[in-house]
């Protein structure tokens, strides 16, 4: 009792007490997670992005997209009804940055593969209006030019580093990859070898050029539709 009084009487002493038994509790949470294999549950069919829809991503992120949409859905009932099964960890586990996002001005987007067709998201992203009257979105009927491909390997490679299974093989056929994937009449099965269920079709409705539009739709396109829910049940649910 007596040593407590004298803990409490010196705020230094209490200060730098508390400093240790809150590191010691942060070094518990923390270290585990370095070791990343272990803490993510691999889940079968999640795979790296196709080079398109690599590049359908990047445009994610660079036009913003992750301040009006979520891509998690959490494991409430009422999202699990609205949006379909909720997130697992090992489906954004080749996510760098991760797009979880905090801010639902639309939709959550963890789920929207398969759920349109890619002409409705041609429609929708030219003129979101158009298809839903009330809506906030902004056009971006711009994205109907030319996708740049020159530096496609160049974001598969810096993944690779990161630890992403890029293979060789897989950065040596990028460009041929990102062309398949938007070209109904191209030989695609290299590219579905290398990256099952790989969405594929003219998705801006011109399988004669690449565009930015066919990247942001192949990659709305496949969200959400790596795993097999049908066939996977989770540590988390088994229990
Ligand atoms: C200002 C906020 C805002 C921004 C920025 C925005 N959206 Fe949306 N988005 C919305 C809203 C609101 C809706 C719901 C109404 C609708 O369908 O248009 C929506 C709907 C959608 C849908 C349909 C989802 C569904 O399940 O019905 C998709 C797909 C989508 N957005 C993709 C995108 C992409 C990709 C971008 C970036 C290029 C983007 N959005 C940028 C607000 C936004």
């Amino acid at each position: 009792m007596l040593r407590h009084a004298t803990i409490e009487r010196n705020v230094i002493l209490l200060a730098v007490l508390t400093l240790i038994t809150v590191s010691i509790g942060g070094i518990v949470q923390i270290v585990p997670l370095f070791t990343i294999e272990t803490t993510i549950e691999r889940v079968e069919g999640v795979r790296p992005y196709t080079p398109l829809e690599l590049a359908g991503r990047n445009i994610y992120l660079r036009e913003g997209c992750y301040t009006c949409h979520s891509q998690m859905v959490r494991p409430f009932r009422d999202e699990i009804e609205r949006y379909g099964h909720y997130s697992l960890a090992a489906e954004s586990m080749y996510d760098r940055p991760f797009q979880w996002g905090s801010k639902r001005t639309g939709p959550d987007l963890a789920r929207v593969g398969g759920k349109y067709s890619n002409e409705w998201h041609l429609q929708h992203f030219i003129d979101p209006r158009s298809v839903v009257p009330e809506s906030v979105m902004p056009p971006y009927g711009f994205l109907l030019r030319p996708l740049r491909t020159d530096d496609i390997a160049s974001h598969l490679r810096a993944l690779q580093r990161l630890g992403v299974p890029y293979t060789d093989e897989m950065i040596a056929n990028a460009v041929a990859d990102l062309r398949a994937q938007a070209d109904p009449d191209a030989d695609q099965s290299g590219l579905l070898a290398r990256y099952p269920k790989a969405p594929t079709g003219a998705f801006d409705g011109n399988p004669g050029r690449v565009t930015e539009m066919d990247a942001i739709i192949a990659y709305m396109q496949m969200l959400g539709t790596l795993v097999d829910f049908a066939e996977v049940t989770p540590e988390a649910v088994r229990q």
